[in-house]
């Protein structure tokens, strides 16, 4: 299948499947759910660092899946199970220190590059977070699926996050960027530390984007 169009035949092959479905009775959500699930597993073959293997969902990703096509929020005693389990996975750093230099975690979050097929193996990836998420002032194009991260740091009162004074806020931050289902079962943002999706190194730098007291996200 010629990779351009795999989502155009996909389509195609999940209308003419549901046709059939529909004559033999209406499917249910959990038979339309596995069909796509087919569906998708046939369309789609590893290339470079895209291998099929992100098609299979861990525990969490199936769970909240399950929730929405029951078009229900997750069952509060499943979401904290994730939450606990996702916390567990959370590394702090070895030598205590959070913070790195804000003007590289500014250029991590506006790169969107990484983990696609035309991506050579062991490039770096970026966070892409303004795709989701309006930080500092100066970036005026940015995405409105997460909540706005302007004066991140000042509005929740952090001066001097490297004294410990804020430690708290700090250690969230961190656990939210390592793997945000540890605050949140079913969020919809990317687990970066968790997935490796970025370094120990670049993530500090998201975080003194975030929280160090020079960056332009708290002026
Ligand atoms: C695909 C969209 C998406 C991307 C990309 C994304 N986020 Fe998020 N983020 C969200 C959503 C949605 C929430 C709110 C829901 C939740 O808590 O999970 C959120 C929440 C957060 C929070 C918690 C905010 C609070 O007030 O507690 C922080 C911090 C954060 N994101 C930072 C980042 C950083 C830094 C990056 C880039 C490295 C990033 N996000 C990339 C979607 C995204």
């Amino acid at each position: 299948m010629k990779n351009d169009n795999t989502w155009f035949l996909a389509g195609a092959v999940l209308a003419s499947t549901l046709v059939v479905a529909a004559c033999a009775g209406v499917p249910s959500a959990q038979e339309l759910d596995k069909i796509a699930a087919q569906t998708l597993g046939a369309s789609f073959r590893d290339q470079g660092v895209a291998k099929v293997d992100r098609l299979v969902q861990d525990d969490a990703n199936r769970e909240c899946s399950a929730a929405d096509i029951a078009g229900k929020p997750i069952d509060a005693q499943v979401g904290r199970r994730i939450e606990a389990a996702s916390l567990k996975t959370v590394q702090m750093p070895p030598d205590g220190k959070f913070l790195g230099d804000w003007k590289l975690g500014e250029a991590i979050a506006q790169n969107g590059r990484g983990l696609t097929w035309t991506d050579p193996a062991g490039s770096v990836n970026g966070g892409n977070c303004y795709n989701c998420h309006q930080i500092s002032k100066a970036e005026v194009s940015y995405g409105t699926i997460g909540p706005s991260l302007y004066n991140y740091g000042k509005l929740r009162g952090v001066s001097n996050p490297e004294s410990g004074e804020a430690k708290a806020i700090v250690e969230y931050t961190w656990g939210k960027l390592w793997n945000a289902r540890a605050y949140n079962a079913c969020s919809g943002m990317p687990r970066f530390g968790h997935a490796q999706i970025l370094g120990e190194k670049q993530l500090k730098d998201v975080m003194a984007l975030l929280l160090d007291p020079a960056s332009p996200v708290n002026q």
